[in-house]
Protein backbone atom coordinates (compact mmCIF):
# COMPACT_ATOMS: atom_id res chain seq x y z
CA UNK A 1 0.00 0.00 0.00
CA UNK A 2 1.39 3.60 -0.99
CA UNK A 3 1.30 4.69 2.59
CA UNK A 4 1.61 8.27 1.93
CA UNK A 5 -2.37 8.80 1.17
CA UNK A 6 -4.88 8.48 3.02
CA UNK A 7 -6.65 5.01 2.68
CA UNK A 8 -10.00 4.93 0.42
CA UNK A 9 -12.53 2.57 -0.14
CA UNK A 10 -14.74 0.84 2.53
CA UNK A 11 -12.48 -0.24 6.03
CA UNK A 12 -12.74 -4.04 6.67
CA UNK A 13 -13.16 -3.15 10.05
CA UNK A 14 -14.86 0.23 11.67
CA UNK A 15 -14.79 0.32 15.63
CA UNK A 16 -17.07 3.49 16.52
CA UNK A 17 -16.50 4.35 20.66
CA UNK A 18 -15.30 0.86 22.30
CA UNK A 19 -14.97 0.86 25.82
CA UNK A 20 -13.85 -2.16 28.12
CA UNK A 21 -14.00 -2.61 31.64
CA UNK A 22 -13.22 -4.77 34.49
CA UNK A 23 -14.61 -5.16 37.81
CA UNK A 24 -12.10 -5.84 39.96
CA UNK A 25 -11.73 -6.03 44.18
CA UNK A 26 -9.84 -2.74 43.72
CA UNK A 27 -12.06 -1.19 41.43
CA UNK A 28 -13.32 -0.59 38.10
CA UNK A 29 -10.40 -0.95 35.35
CA UNK A 30 -11.08 1.46 32.81
CA UNK A 31 -8.97 -0.64 30.04
CA UNK A 32 -10.64 0.48 27.13
CA UNK A 33 -11.83 4.68 26.97
CA UNK A 34 -14.06 5.31 23.88
CA UNK A 35 -11.69 4.64 21.15
CA UNK A 36 -13.14 4.15 17.19
CA UNK A 37 -10.73 3.49 14.58
CA UNK A 38 -10.69 1.90 11.16
CA UNK A 39 -8.91 -1.13 9.37
CA UNK A 40 -8.52 -1.19 5.53
CA UNK A 41 -8.58 -4.54 3.42
CA UNK A 42 -4.95 -5.60 2.89
CA UNK A 43 -3.02 -3.03 5.29
CA UNK A 44 -0.89 -3.58 8.54
CA UNK A 45 -2.00 -1.48 11.22
CA UNK A 46 1.06 -1.01 13.94
CA UNK A 47 -0.70 -0.81 17.11
CA UNK A 48 1.92 0.82 19.91
CA UNK A 49 1.75 1.73 22.92
CA UNK A 50 3.49 1.01 27.00
CA UNK A 51 2.32 -1.95 28.93
CA UNK A 52 -1.12 -1.61 30.12
CA UNK A 53 -2.53 0.76 27.54
CA UNK A 54 -5.34 -1.39 26.18
CA UNK A 55 -3.94 -3.03 23.02
CA UNK A 56 -4.55 -6.19 23.84
CA UNK A 57 -8.09 -6.08 25.53
CA UNK A 58 -9.33 -3.72 22.69
CA UNK A 59 -8.37 -7.32 20.19
CA UNK A 60 -9.82 -9.28 22.98
CA UNK A 61 -13.06 -6.92 22.80
CA UNK A 62 -13.35 -7.00 19.12
CA UNK A 63 -13.03 -11.00 18.85
CA UNK A 64 -15.56 -11.58 21.99
CA UNK A 65 -13.09 -13.17 23.99
CA UNK A 66 -12.80 -10.91 26.93
CA UNK A 67 -13.32 -12.89 30.31
CA UNK A 68 -16.73 -12.67 31.44
CA UNK A 69 -18.26 -11.46 34.17
CA UNK A 70 -15.62 -9.01 35.30
CA UNK A 71 -15.13 -7.83 31.28
CA UNK A 72 -17.83 -5.39 30.33
CA UNK A 73 -17.47 -4.65 26.50
CA UNK A 74 -19.92 -1.80 25.30
CA UNK A 75 -20.20 0.78 22.65
CA UNK A 76 -21.91 1.76 19.33
CA UNK A 77 -20.60 -0.84 17.02
CA UNK A 78 -17.65 -2.85 15.62
CA UNK A 79 -18.22 -3.40 11.58
CA UNK A 80 -16.68 -6.20 10.34
CA UNK A 81 -17.89 -6.63 6.50
CA UNK A 82 -21.47 -5.67 7.09
CA UNK A 83 -21.59 -7.46 10.43
CA UNK A 84 -21.83 -5.76 14.14
CA UNK A 85 -19.20 -8.31 16.16
CA UNK A 86 -20.90 -6.50 19.16
CA UNK A 87 -24.52 -7.57 18.23
CA UNK A 88 -23.28 -11.23 16.73
CA UNK A 89 -24.48 -13.88 18.88
CA UNK A 90 -21.42 -16.02 20.51
CA UNK A 91 -22.60 -18.84 18.33
CA UNK A 92 -22.32 -16.79 15.10
CA UNK A 93 -18.90 -15.25 16.83
CA UNK A 94 -16.92 -18.36 16.82
CA UNK A 95 -17.51 -19.03 13.11
CA UNK A 96 -15.73 -15.78 12.66
CA UNK A 97 -12.86 -16.92 15.12
CA UNK A 98 -10.11 -19.03 13.68
CA UNK A 99 -11.74 -18.89 9.94
CA UNK A 100 -12.25 -14.94 8.73
CA UNK A 101 -10.44 -13.53 11.63
CA UNK A 102 -7.66 -15.41 13.15
CA UNK A 103 -4.79 -14.41 16.41
CA UNK A 104 -1.28 -14.99 17.05
CA UNK A 105 -0.31 -14.56 19.87
CA UNK A 106 3.29 -14.54 22.17
CA UNK A 107 3.42 -17.25 23.53
CA UNK A 108 2.23 -20.53 20.97
CA UNK A 109 2.83 -22.58 24.07
CA UNK A 110 -0.54 -21.52 25.05
CA UNK A 111 -2.35 -21.44 21.66
CA UNK A 112 -1.39 -25.64 21.05
CA UNK A 113 -2.04 -28.36 23.43
CA UNK A 114 0.98 -29.62 24.38
CA UNK A 115 -0.61 -33.45 23.81
CA UNK A 116 -1.26 -33.02 20.15
CA UNK A 117 1.30 -33.15 17.23
CA UNK A 118 1.81 -29.37 15.58
CA UNK A 119 0.48 -31.24 12.26
CA UNK A 120 -3.07 -32.47 13.72
CA UNK A 121 -3.45 -29.35 15.12
CA UNK A 122 -3.61 -27.22 12.07
CA UNK A 123 -5.38 -29.88 10.30
CA UNK A 124 -8.05 -30.04 12.69
CA UNK A 125 -7.91 -26.34 12.51
CA UNK A 126 -8.91 -26.23 8.84
CA UNK A 127 -11.52 -29.28 9.34
CA UNK A 128 -13.35 -27.31 12.52
CA UNK A 129 -14.41 -24.73 9.89
CA UNK A 130 -15.07 -27.08 6.91
CA UNK A 131 -16.03 -30.29 7.57
CA UNK A 132 -16.26 -31.56 4.32
CA UNK A 133 -12.22 -31.54 3.73
CA UNK A 134 -11.00 -35.28 4.83
CA UNK A 135 -8.76 -36.11 7.09
CA UNK A 136 -6.25 -36.74 4.46
CA UNK A 137 -6.18 -33.41 2.62
CA UNK A 138 -6.37 -31.72 5.65
CA UNK A 139 -2.69 -33.06 6.64
CA UNK A 140 -1.70 -32.83 2.92
CA UNK A 141 -2.51 -29.15 3.06
CA UNK A 142 -1.00 -28.21 6.99
CA UNK A 143 2.19 -30.03 5.35
CA UNK A 144 1.84 -27.59 2.70
CA UNK A 145 1.38 -24.38 5.44
CA UNK A 146 4.31 -25.33 7.29
CA UNK A 147 6.38 -25.35 4.34
CA UNK A 148 5.43 -21.71 3.38
CA UNK A 149 5.64 -20.83 6.94
CA UNK A 150 9.65 -21.91 6.28
CA UNK A 151 9.45 -24.81 8.99
CA UNK A 152 12.28 -27.21 7.30
CA UNK A 153 10.98 -31.11 6.40
CA UNK A 154 7.76 -30.18 7.25
CA UNK A 155 6.40 -33.71 6.80
CA UNK A 156 8.26 -35.05 9.58
CA UNK A 157 7.75 -31.51 11.60
CA UNK A 158 4.07 -32.69 11.20
CA UNK A 159 4.29 -35.56 13.70
CA UNK A 160 5.84 -33.14 16.33
CA UNK A 161 4.60 -32.22 19.35
CA UNK A 162 5.16 -28.65 20.45
CA UNK A 163 7.75 -29.02 22.97
CA UNK A 164 9.90 -30.69 20.11
CA UNK A 165 9.90 -27.35 18.48
CA UNK A 166 11.89 -24.27 18.87
CA UNK A 167 10.22 -20.76 19.89
CA UNK A 168 11.44 -19.50 16.69
CA UNK A 169 9.64 -22.87 14.69
CA UNK A 170 6.52 -22.98 17.13
CA UNK A 171 6.31 -19.12 16.07
CA UNK A 172 5.96 -20.15 12.56
CA UNK A 173 3.45 -22.78 12.78
CA UNK A 174 1.49 -20.20 15.14
CA UNK A 175 1.53 -18.50 11.76
CA UNK A 176 0.93 -21.58 9.41
CA UNK A 177 -2.33 -22.09 11.72
CA UNK A 178 -3.63 -18.41 11.45
CA UNK A 179 -3.63 -18.40 7.73
CA UNK A 180 -4.97 -21.88 7.55
CA UNK A 181 -8.76 -20.61 6.55
CA UNK A 182 -7.80 -17.96 4.78
CA UNK A 183 -8.49 -14.84 7.65
CA UNK A 184 -9.07 -11.62 6.01
CA UNK A 185 -7.81 -10.33 9.11
CA UNK A 186 -5.04 -11.62 11.08
CA UNK A 187 -4.60 -9.82 14.51
CA UNK A 188 -0.61 -10.61 15.46
CA UNK A 189 -0.24 -9.48 18.98
CA UNK A 190 3.12 -9.47 20.49
CA UNK A 191 4.24 -11.79 17.78
CA UNK A 192 7.88 -11.97 18.64
CA UNK A 193 8.58 -10.44 22.19
CA UNK A 194 9.28 -13.66 23.13
CA UNK A 195 12.04 -14.69 20.49
CA UNK A 196 15.77 -13.39 20.41
CA UNK A 197 16.32 -10.81 18.22
CA UNK A 198 17.44 -12.92 14.92
CA UNK A 199 14.51 -14.93 15.38
CA UNK A 200 12.70 -12.27 15.85
CA UNK A 201 13.35 -10.48 12.36
CA UNK A 202 13.51 -14.26 10.96
CA UNK A 203 9.76 -14.50 12.27
CA UNK A 204 8.61 -11.23 11.34
CA UNK A 205 9.89 -11.89 7.45
CA UNK A 206 7.86 -14.63 7.22
CA UNK A 207 4.92 -13.12 8.79
CA UNK A 208 5.63 -10.16 6.37
CA UNK A 209 5.54 -12.31 3.26
CA UNK A 210 2.67 -14.40 4.36
CA UNK A 211 0.59 -10.97 4.65
CA UNK A 212 1.75 -10.20 1.21
CA UNK A 213 0.90 -13.43 -0.17
CA UNK A 214 -2.69 -13.94 1.30
CA UNK A 215 -3.54 -9.99 1.11
CA UNK A 216 -4.80 -10.31 4.82
CA UNK A 217 -5.31 -7.66 6.92
CA UNK A 218 -2.83 -7.62 9.68
CA UNK A 219 -3.16 -5.79 13.11
CA UNK A 220 0.26 -5.82 14.93
CA UNK A 221 0.35 -4.59 18.71
CA UNK A 222 3.78 -4.12 20.09
CA UNK A 223 5.71 -1.78 22.04
CA UNK A 224 8.07 -1.68 19.84
CA UNK A 225 8.21 1.38 17.71
CA UNK A 226 11.14 -0.02 15.80
CA UNK A 227 9.02 -2.84 14.79
CA UNK A 228 6.40 -0.81 14.17
CA UNK A 229 7.87 1.84 11.89
CA UNK A 230 9.65 -1.40 9.49
CA UNK A 231 6.28 -3.69 9.21
CA UNK A 232 2.75 -1.22 9.53
CA UNK A 233 1.50 1.09 7.00
CA UNK A 234 -0.22 2.91 9.31
CA UNK A 235 0.00 3.74 13.31
CA UNK A 236 -2.29 3.35 16.21
CA UNK A 237 -0.65 5.13 19.20
CA UNK A 238 -2.34 4.23 22.79
CA UNK A 239 -2.12 5.05 26.08
CA UNK A 240 -3.87 4.59 29.15
CA UNK A 241 -6.93 3.05 27.21
CA UNK A 242 -7.14 5.29 24.68
CA UNK A 243 -6.48 6.41 20.96
CA UNK A 244 -3.99 9.44 21.31
CA UNK A 245 -2.64 9.42 17.64
CA UNK A 246 -3.05 7.75 14.52
CA UNK A 247 -2.06 8.51 10.79
CA UNK A 248 0.42 6.75 8.29
CA UNK A 249 3.29 5.52 10.13
CA UNK A 250 5.73 7.98 7.93
CA UNK A 251 3.50 10.73 9.26
CA UNK A 252 3.05 9.41 13.14
CA UNK A 253 7.11 8.89 12.34
CA UNK A 254 8.47 12.18 10.67
CA UNK A 255 5.88 14.34 12.23
CA UNK A 256 4.46 13.32 15.48
CA UNK A 257 1.76 15.36 16.84
CA UNK A 258 1.45 13.89 20.39
CA UNK A 259 4.01 14.74 23.00
CA UNK A 260 3.21 10.66 23.95
CA UNK A 261 4.39 9.51 20.92
CA UNK A 262 7.62 11.70 20.57
CA UNK A 263 8.08 10.16 23.72
CA UNK A 264 8.54 7.05 22.51
CA UNK A 265 10.07 8.15 19.44
CA UNK A 266 13.31 9.09 21.58
CA UNK A 267 13.45 5.72 23.45
CA UNK A 268 13.99 4.05 19.86
CA UNK A 269 17.51 2.51 19.53
CA UNK A 270 18.83 4.21 16.03
CA UNK A 271 21.76 3.04 14.15
CA UNK A 272 23.16 6.74 14.19
CA UNK A 273 22.66 6.78 18.53
CA UNK A 274 24.93 5.21 21.26
CA UNK A 275 22.54 2.64 23.17
CA UNK A 276 23.31 4.78 26.61
CA UNK A 277 21.77 7.78 24.93
CA UNK A 278 18.66 6.29 24.95
CA UNK A 279 15.86 8.35 26.33
CA UNK A 280 12.70 7.25 28.27
CA UNK A 281 9.42 8.71 28.92
CA UNK A 282 9.73 9.45 32.65
CA UNK A 283 7.15 8.30 35.25
CA UNK A 284 4.79 5.68 34.40
CA UNK A 285 1.24 4.98 32.85
CA UNK A 286 -1.55 5.98 35.14
CA UNK A 287 -3.90 3.60 37.17
CA UNK A 288 -6.90 2.76 34.75
CA UNK A 289 -8.56 2.54 38.06
CA UNK A 290 -9.12 6.02 38.69
CA UNK A 291 -7.27 8.05 35.25
CA UNK A 292 -6.15 11.09 35.67
CA UNK A 293 -8.67 13.75 34.74
CA UNK A 294 -8.23 16.15 31.54
CA UNK A 295 -5.55 14.49 29.51
CA UNK A 296 -4.64 11.06 31.24
CA UNK A 297 -0.49 12.22 29.56
CA UNK A 298 -0.67 15.40 31.74
CA UNK A 299 1.03 14.06 34.72
CA UNK A 300 4.31 12.96 32.18
CA UNK A 301 3.87 15.98 29.50
CA UNK A 302 5.88 18.97 29.42
CA UNK A 303 4.09 20.56 27.18
CA UNK A 304 0.75 20.89 30.34
CA UNK A 305 3.34 22.34 32.79
CA UNK A 306 1.16 25.48 33.86
CA UNK A 307 -1.63 25.01 31.52
CA UNK A 308 -5.19 23.99 33.52
CA UNK A 309 -6.78 22.82 30.47
CA UNK A 310 -4.30 19.80 29.86
CA UNK A 311 -5.78 18.23 33.53
CA UNK A 312 -9.22 19.95 33.15
CA UNK A 313 -10.63 18.98 29.80
CA UNK A 314 -10.14 15.76 28.18
CA UNK A 315 -8.65 16.63 24.32
CA UNK A 316 -10.59 15.54 21.61
CA UNK A 317 -9.05 13.12 18.90
CA UNK A 318 -8.91 15.44 16.19
CA UNK A 319 -8.00 16.00 12.57
CA UNK A 320 -4.82 17.87 11.68
CA UNK A 321 -4.60 20.25 8.75
CA UNK A 322 -3.01 18.42 6.06
CA UNK A 323 -2.62 16.00 2.66
CA UNK A 324 -2.64 13.08 5.34
CA UNK A 325 -5.37 11.02 7.30
CA UNK A 326 -3.59 12.40 10.27
CA UNK A 327 -5.35 12.43 14.21
CA UNK A 328 -4.19 13.34 17.69
CA UNK A 329 -5.73 14.00 21.03
CA UNK A 330 -3.25 17.02 22.77
CA UNK A 331 -4.50 20.71 23.25
CA UNK A 332 -1.46 21.98 22.29
CA UNK A 333 -0.31 19.57 19.24
CA UNK A 334 0.39 23.09 16.81
CA UNK A 335 3.60 23.26 19.22
CA UNK A 336 4.62 20.01 18.25
CA UNK A 337 5.06 21.63 14.55
CA UNK A 338 8.27 23.58 15.73
CA UNK A 339 11.61 22.70 16.73
CA UNK A 340 11.00 24.74 20.12
CA UNK A 341 7.58 23.01 20.70
CA UNK A 342 8.84 19.46 20.38
CA UNK A 343 12.27 20.48 22.52
CA UNK A 344 9.73 22.04 24.95
CA UNK A 345 7.63 18.60 24.89
CA UNK A 346 10.84 16.80 25.35
CA UNK A 347 12.29 18.68 28.42
CA UNK A 348 10.59 15.95 30.50
CA UNK A 349 12.26 13.76 28.99
CA UNK A 350 15.99 12.78 31.57
CA UNK A 351 18.36 13.96 28.66
CA UNK A 352 21.23 15.03 29.90
CA UNK A 353 22.05 12.26 33.21
CA UNK A 354 22.05 9.40 30.13
CA UNK A 355 23.60 11.46 27.54
CA UNK A 356 26.40 13.07 29.35
CA UNK A 357 27.08 10.35 31.16
N1 LIG B 1 -8.91 -9.92 32.99
C1 LIG B 1 -8.58 -8.71 33.46
N2 LIG B 1 -9.02 -8.30 34.66
C2 LIG B 1 -8.71 -7.08 35.13
N3 LIG B 1 -7.95 -6.19 34.50
C3 LIG B 1 -7.47 -6.54 33.29
C4 LIG B 1 -7.75 -7.82 32.70
N4 LIG B 1 -7.14 -7.89 31.49
C5 LIG B 1 -6.50 -6.70 31.34
N5 LIG B 1 -6.70 -5.90 32.40
C6 LIG B 1 -6.19 -4.53 32.60
O1 LIG B 1 -6.54 -3.77 31.46
C7 LIG B 1 -5.50 -2.82 31.15
C8 LIG B 1 -5.09 -2.97 29.70
O2 LIG B 1 -4.44 -4.21 29.54
P1 LIG B 1 -3.90 -4.74 28.15
O3 LIG B 1 -4.89 -4.49 27.09
O4 LIG B 1 -3.51 -6.16 28.38
O5 LIG B 1 -2.62 -3.84 27.92
P2 LIG B 1 -1.55 -3.96 26.75
O6 LIG B 1 -1.57 -2.63 26.06
O7 LIG B 1 -0.24 -4.19 27.45
O8 LIG B 1 -1.92 -5.09 25.87
C9 LIG B 1 -4.38 -3.09 32.14
O9 LIG B 1 -4.50 -2.17 33.19
C10 LIG B 1 -4.68 -4.49 32.64
O10 LIG B 1 -4.22 -4.67 33.94
MG1 LIG C 1 -0.89 -6.85 25.48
Amino acid sequence: MDSQTTPTGEPLLSVRNLSTTFSTETGLVQAVRNVSWELYPGEILGVVGESGSGKSVTMASIMGVVPKPAGKVSGDSVMFEGRDLLKLPPREMRKIRGREITMIFQDPMTAFNPVKTIGHQIAEAIRVHDRRVSRKAARARSIELLASVGVPSPEARYSQFPHEYSGGMRQRAMIAMAIANGPKLIIADEPTTALDVTIQAQVLDVLKLIQAETGAATILITHDLGLISEMSDRVLVMYAGKVVESSDVFSVFGNPQHPYTLGLLASLPRIDTRLDSLLSIPGQPPSLTSPPPGCAFHPRCELSRGRSECWTAEPPLVQIAGPTDHTTACHFFTEMDTEAGRVSAMLGVDVRSKAES
